[in-house]
C-alpha cells in the first residue's frame, strides 16, 4: 500500500500553514517501537481477553493475572524505545505550530522522544500507585510485588483500566486544544474506545488521519494517509524541510 506523493506533499503544506497543530496517537504509533497494538492482527486483545486483566474486577478478584499482565507490558517498554516518528512530532513541536499531543499510549513514549505538552487520556504504565489510597510506588515495587511502603495495599499502574474515568485534567486540556486546533492529526488509532473516539468530531479545522488500516464508524476526513506511522511522518518531515528551502 502505497501513500499518494501529492497526500504527503498536501500534509506538509498544511503543517506549515497551521497556526495551531494537534496531534491524537493511538496505539498503531508504537508498534513499530515493537510494543504491540490491541485490536490489529498481532494486536494484545487478539491473545487476551480484556475483561480478565485489564478491569477493577480483575485487578480486585485475580491480581496475579493482573499483575502478570501489566508487568510484561511495563518491561516491554522499558527494553524498546521511541521510533524516529515520535522524534519528528517532537522536532513539531519546537519548529512548527505543533501545539500539543493528546494520547491513548501508557508508554510515555512521546515525552521520552521529547515532546512536551502531553495529555495521557489513559494515564501511564509506570505512574505506579497504592491500590487502596493512591500512594504513589515505584516501577520497580510494582515489578517486584512489593506493597505499598504508607499504608500496605497492593500496587497498580497508573493506567485507566475499562470502566474507569479517564483523568479529567487530561481530558479537558485534549478536548480545548482540539477545539481550538486548524490542523488535527489522528495516527495510528481504530477510535473504537469511547469516549476518546469522540475528540475527532470536537475539531473544527482539517482532520487528518495516518492509520495502517480501514477506520470503521463515521468520521470524516480532509485526508487520508494509509500505511506506516514512522516512515510517512519522516516523508512529511523531509517535503516541510524542502519546501522550507524553496
Ligand atoms: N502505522 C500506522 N497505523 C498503525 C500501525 C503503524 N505502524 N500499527 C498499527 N496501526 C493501526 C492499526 O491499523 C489500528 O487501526 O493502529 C490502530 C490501533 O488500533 P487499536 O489496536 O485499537 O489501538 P487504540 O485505538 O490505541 O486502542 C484504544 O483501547 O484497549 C484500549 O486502552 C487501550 O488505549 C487503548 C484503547
Amino acid at each position: 500500500m502505497m501513500v499518494q506523493d501529492s497526500d504527503i506533499q498536501q500534509l506538509a503544506r498544511w503543517i506549515v500553514q497551521s497556526k495551531k497543530t494537534v496531534i491524537f496517537t493511538g496505539a498503531g504509533m508504537s508498534t513499530e517501537s515493537g510494543i504491540p497494538d490491541f485490536r490489529s492482527d498481532q494486536g494484545l486483545w487478539k491473545k487476551t481477553d480484556p475483561m480478565e486483566v485489564a478491569t477493577v474486577e480483575a485487578m480486585n478478584h485475580r491480581y496475579d493475572l493482573f499483575h502478570e499482565f501489566y508487568s510484561i507490558r511495563i518491561k516491554n517498554v522499558q527494553k524498546k524505545k521511541p521510533h524516529t516518528g515520535y522524534s519528528v512530532l517532537a522536532e513539531w513541536e519546537k519548529k512548527e505550530n505543533l501545539t500539543a499531543v493528546a494520547t491513548q499510549n501508557v508508554d510515555r513514549y512521546h515525552r521520552k522522544a521529547g515532546s512536551d505538552n502531553v495529555y495521557e487520556l489513559h494515564g501511564a504504565l509506570e505512574a505506579v500507585r497504592c491500590i487502596r489510597a493512591g500512594h504513589s510506588a515505584s516501577v520497580e515495587d510494582f515489578l517486584n510485588k512489593q506493597p505499598c511502603s504508607q499504608c500496605g495495599s497492593s500496587l497498580r499502574p497508573g493506567v485507566v483500566l475499562f470502566g474507569e474515568m479517564l483523568p479529567q485534567q487530561s481530558w479537558e486540556n485534549a478536548l480545548n486544544q482540539i477545539q481550538q486546533s486548524d490542523l488535527l492529526m489522528i495516527i495510528g488509532t481504530s477510535l473504537q474506545v469511547h469516549p476518546v473516539n469522540m475528540l475527532p468530531s470536537m475539531a473544527k479545522g482539517k482532520v487528518v488521519l495516518i492509520n495502517r488500516d480501514d477506520i470503521q464508524g463515521s468520521y470524516h476526513f480532509d485526508l487520508i494517509l494509509k500505511g506506516s506511522a514512522e516512515k510517512i511522518l519522516n516523508d512529511v518531515n523531509q517535503r516541510i524541510k524542502e519546501q522550507k528551502n524553496q
